[in-house]
This record gives structure tokens, sequence and C-alpha cells, in this order.
């Protein structure tokens, strides 16, 4: 078990490094000031283009995914297999919003939580894909792709990946999204939502 909370504790803080700031910095700009503030793919996306946008993404998705592999690894023969990987996806997904290094002041989860839920119920997370791709075609809007997407995993999980422990723990990851998009549905709510794009907001 002491194994258990080590890799914990070292999914939390590889959660915790932030891909945003990394990419953004050497451009000498810092996503915490500018554009919607958060340390997202969207908002390199907006501020740096694409490119820089679509790298912040893999990054973040990467820090799922890793802490995921390393899991289901070790844990492989454990009586408590699926509460472990569950757990230590949990955590990479909480170094994401709070992370140590910058004074719990994070991202919003969204890839971080994709790469663990492609990990946990890759086909769950492949139709919730496919609704965040539609929705931010139709709306322009990538926290509505998000709120959609973070929501429809734990409905689909009970019909896919019949485990109570993913369920609860998908469940408990969209609450944490829709907490941390609350600005983001403030500005829905205003019809002040930024666009994703470079030079459109
Ligand atoms: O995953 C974050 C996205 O849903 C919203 O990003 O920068 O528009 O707040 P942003």
């Amino acid at each position: 078990m002491e194994k258990a909370y080590l890799i914990f504790i070292l999914a939390y803080l590889l959660g915790s490094i932030p891909t945003a700031l990394l990419v953004a910095k050497p451009f000498g700009i810092d996503p915490r000031k500018h554009g919607s503030k958060n340390l997202g793919a969207t908002n390199v996306a907006r501020l740096l283009g694409k490119k820089w946008g679509l790298l912040t993404l893999l990054g973040d998705m990467g820090k799922g995914i890793i802490p995921m592999l390393l899991a289901l690894y070790f844990f492989k023969n454990h009586p408590q297999k699926d509460f472990l990987v569950a757990g230590v996806g949990f955590f990479a997904f909480l170094g994401h919003l709070f992370p140590i290094y910058l004074k719990f002041r994070g991202g919003k989860g969204v890839a971080t939580a994709a790469g663990v839920f492609l990990m946990l119920c890759p086909v769950a997370l492949a139709i919730a894909l496919v609704v965040f791709i539609l929705a931010v075609k139709i709306t322009g809007f990538v926290s509505v792709g998000s709120l959609l997407a973070s929501a429809l995993v734990p409905c689909l999980i009970p019909f896919i990946c019949p485990n109570r422990i993913d369920f609860y723990t998908a469940l408990i990851m969209a609450a944490l999204i829709w907490f941390k998009h609350r600005d983001n549905i403030r500005r829905l709510i205003r019809g002040e939502e930024k666009s994703w794009e470079k030079n459109q907001n």
C-alpha cells in the first residue's frame, strides 16, 4: 500500500506541471494574465495559435496518460486494482487543477481528464469527443464542448464500462470541471464568452 501512496503523490506532482506556462513562457506570455487567464490548451491556442495549443493539449493529456500507464503496470495483480488505478488518475487531475508549484491555481482539467478516461473507458471518451467537437463547431466555444463532454462521461460509463469506481471518479471530475468553468458559464450567460481562435477576441 505504501507503493500506492507514492504513486498517488507522483501522479499529483506530474499533474501539477503547468504545460501551458511552459509552452507560452518562451514567447514572453503568461497565460494567467491574458485571454481567459486559464492555464490550458484553449487559452494557449487563443494567445499563440493552434500549433502551440495542440502541444499544450498533448502535454496536459500526457499528464493523465503516463501515471495511468504506471498504475496499470504496478497494480495489475492488486486486489484493489480498480480503486488504485482510478485514484492515480484522479490525483494527476487534481495536480492540474491545484498545482503545488503555482500556489494551487491551475487549469480546468479537461485535457488531463481526457487522458485519464482514455485509459479507463476509451469508448466513453470517444463518444464524448464527438459531442465535444460538434458542440465547439456549432457554438464556436470550447467551454461549451468541455461542459457537455465532461457531463456526458459519467452518464455513459454505467452502460459502457460498468465499474462503480470509474463512475464516481468521472462524476467528481465532471463536478470539478464545471466548478472550474464557473467564469465561462457566467460569460456564456452574458453572451461574452471568448472564442478559442487567435485574434478573434
Ligand atoms: O478546457 C478549457 C476550456 O473549456 C475553456 O478554456 O480558455 O476558454 O476558459 P477557456
